[in-house]
């Protein structure tokens, strides 16, 4: 039977996939809604797309675009061609995109010169800094959207502050739906069965350009993480990687507390996460499970738009420094108070209720 509305959601990078499997559930469970998925090839890696897909249950995508690696706005110039071509032959009445990867931005300037109305998931964030190549994204994708599905206040405040008050919805962190609502994570024994350790190790990762492409910011992170005296879980994205052979970083990783592990799976992260005694990490996602999780963490980056998880004192920002990301390892007082600030797990139903509302008012 022919669905009343005909949505698309493009994805391409990791923590896309993350949204989009907490928004799929909510939309599966309308009536109303033929879901495509396109992807857009961003991450074509098993480690970085693959298993997130068959993890999290979601459909194997419609569409994938096959962008690949390459740079930016090669990468943009592909997924605006594939995404435009897919938004010709299905003309859907509405595009949700997620993020600010630069799938992100490109789904979104595509939909717009087509005129299909946009739904941005994780709309409103800034970081303020447009040499960061996500923050271009975050810009150029509010720019056209229709429709702000905004985590936090201060997202919707940042919006406010730029004149766009309608259409905007606080709906809280859709990342975190699939943690309320279906805890797989492993136990202790797990782990320790793995990895070979117990609750007091860090979980760290590194991906941002930011880091992994300037040597002197890579080096000082490599190196306190050569200086820390606990057990270490690195898992490595594949640019980190290279990046560290590149630059000759090695001799920093060989101290036998440093465990490198391919990037794992999301339910596998999760555990990782809840049982560190502490995470180190530059990645957004990760902040905010870590949040979730009541981990501290200390971020390697030198600003985050997850302020409100800093004011309370579970993230502190360390930025690519040695001495401050030993200091903080060293003496930072985890707080108390958790308020819950990323929202309850119910992202996903709002963001809908909003879209049918919104496509209802406007047939
Ligand atoms: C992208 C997003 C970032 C997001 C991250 C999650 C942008 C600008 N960045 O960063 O916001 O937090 O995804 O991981 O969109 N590579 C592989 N295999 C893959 C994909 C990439 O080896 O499947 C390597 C390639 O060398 C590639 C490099 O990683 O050149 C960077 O990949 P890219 O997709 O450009 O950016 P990410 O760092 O993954």
């Amino acid at each position: 039977m022919k669905k009343k509305y005909k949505i698309i959601s493009v994805v391409g990078a990791r923590p896309q996939f993350i949204k989009l499997a907490g928004l799929h559930k909510a939309i599966a469970n309308e009536n109303d809604f033929e879901h495509i998925i396109v992807h857009s090839g961003q991450h074509y890696d098993y480690n970085l797309s693959g298993q997130f897909f068959m993890e999290l249950e979601i459909p194997e995508p419609h569409y994938n675009i096959g962008i690949g690696s390459g740079h930016h706005n090669i990468q943009i110039a592909k997924c605006i061609i594939g995404v435009d071509e897919i938004l010709e032959k299905e003309n859907p009445d509405l595009v949700i995109v997620y993020g600010d990867t630069n799938t992100t931005s490109a789904a979104a300037i595509a939909a717009s010169k087509r005129n299909i109305p946009i739904a941005h998931v994780e709309a409103g964030l800034r970081e303020f800094d447009k040499s960061i190549p996500e923050e271009i994204n975050k810009l150029l994708t509010d720019a056209v959207t229709d429709l702000f599905f905004v985590p936090t206040q201060t997202g919707v405040d940042n919006l406010a502050n730029t004149g766009v008050i309608n259409q905007v919805f606080l709906t809280g962190d859709i990342s975190l739906d699939l943690l309320y609502d279906n805890q797989k994570l492993w136990n202790c024994a797990d782990l320790k069965a793995k990895y070979g350790v117990n609750e007091g190790y860090i979980f760290m990762t590194c991906h941002r350009a930011a880091n992994t492409d300037d040597r002197a910011n890579l080096e000082q992170i490599i190196e306190a993480l050569g200086e820390l005296k606990v057990p270490v879980i690195f898992a490595i994205h594949p640019r980190t990687l290279q990046k560290i052979n590149e630059y000759s970083l090695q001799d920093s990783l060989k101290s036998e507390n440093i465990n490198l592990i391919d990037p794992p799976g999301f339910w596998e992260t999760q555990s990782l996460i809840k049982h560190a005694q502490m995470v180190i990490t530059d990645s957004g996602g990760i902040i905010k499970e870590a949040y979730f999780h009541k981990t501290p963490a200390i971020i390697i980056d030198k600003q985050t738009e997850w302020i409100e998880t800093v004011e309370e004192g579970w993230n502190v920002i360390a930025g690519p420094s040695k001495i401050t990301i030993l200091n903080a390892v060293e003496n930072w007082n985890v707080p108390e108070q958790h308020s819950n600030c990323l929202g309850n797990g119910k992202a996903g139903n709002h963001i809908v209720k909003e879209i049918i509302n919104y496509l209802n008012v406007k047939k």
